[in-house]
């Protein structure tokens, strides 16, 4: 992968933003990969001033997961968190941005559903990862296939723990999530991974120059053929 070490949140996001509005301006119906999150907030925020005056009207998005047993109109299911966050910020089309469904109903088939949509859409061009600090990217935790795409899975505790600041405590937190597959991830046509701060040291050493193994799920990105990441010195502190 190429990295670029950014010596703040907002370059990161800079960066990224401007690759999105390139794409959109040479193809009005670019599909984009959407993480939720903190790590691609700046990537939205720079977003808002750069697609002022673009026509995003046929921008088509994925989002990498959802909790499940969530009713999507709680505030941190994360339809709302892109509603919230991208869709009504960017002025983006709702009905043509996409979250997994996370509903019990329906929730057999709700992965195959899900891919079918994304190739339908004609794959995802650019998509944008923050990383875990176990490892994960989307929410494949150690252990999950290079080839998996769409499913349930169980979230680590260490994943509830990390993302209890979104809810009251971490026993709101969802014991499981729906998400896009490494497989998924890896037939996106650019990645770009963005990870701030020294907690997500050990996950970027491990995704960019670690072996490529399933314990280290971003790893996956080695395989990669474009594969941009997007982190500032704190986060690359461990690299060699
Ligand atoms: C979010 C996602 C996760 C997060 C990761 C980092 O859709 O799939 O992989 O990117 O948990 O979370 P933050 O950015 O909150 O540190």
């Amino acid at each position: 992968a190429e990295v670029i070490i950014v010596s703040s949140e907002n370059e990161a996001g800079a960066i990224v933003a401007d690759e999105i509005v390139r794409l959109i301006r040479a193809n009005p119906e670019t599909v984009l990969g959407l993480a939720t999150g903190s790590t691609p907030l700046p990537v939205y925020e720079a977003l808002r001033r750069r697609l002022e005056g673009v026509n995003v009207s046929r921008v088509r998005g994925f989002a990498l997961d959802e909790y499940v047993g969530l009713d999507p109109a709680h505030p941190q299911s994360y339809r709302s968190v892109i509603t919230r966050e991208v869709v009504e910020p960017l002025g983006l089309a709702p009905e043509l941005i996409r979250t997994p469904n996370g509903s019990l109903d329906g929730i057999e088939h709700a992965g195959d559903d899900y891919e079918r949509a994304i190739v339908e859409a004609g794959g995802v061009d650019l998509q944008i990862l923050g990383i875990g600090t176990s490892g994960h990217i989307g929410f494949n935790e150690p252990g999950s296939s290079f080839a998996s795409l769409t499913r349930v899975k169980t979230l680590i505790e260490q994943t509830r723990h990390d993302n209890a600041r979104f809810f009251d405590s971490v026993d709101d937190v969802p014991m499981h999530c729906i998400t896009q597959g490494l497989g998924t991830i890896l037939r996106a046509r650019h990645l770009m991974l963005l990870a701030f701060g020294e907690n997500k040291a050990d996950a970027v050493a491990g995704a960019v120059e670690g072996p490529i193994t399933a314990s280290c799920p971003g790893s996956a990105i080695q395989l990669h053929p474009h594969a941009t990441v997007v982190i500032d010195e704190a986060a690359a502190s461990r690299l060699e």
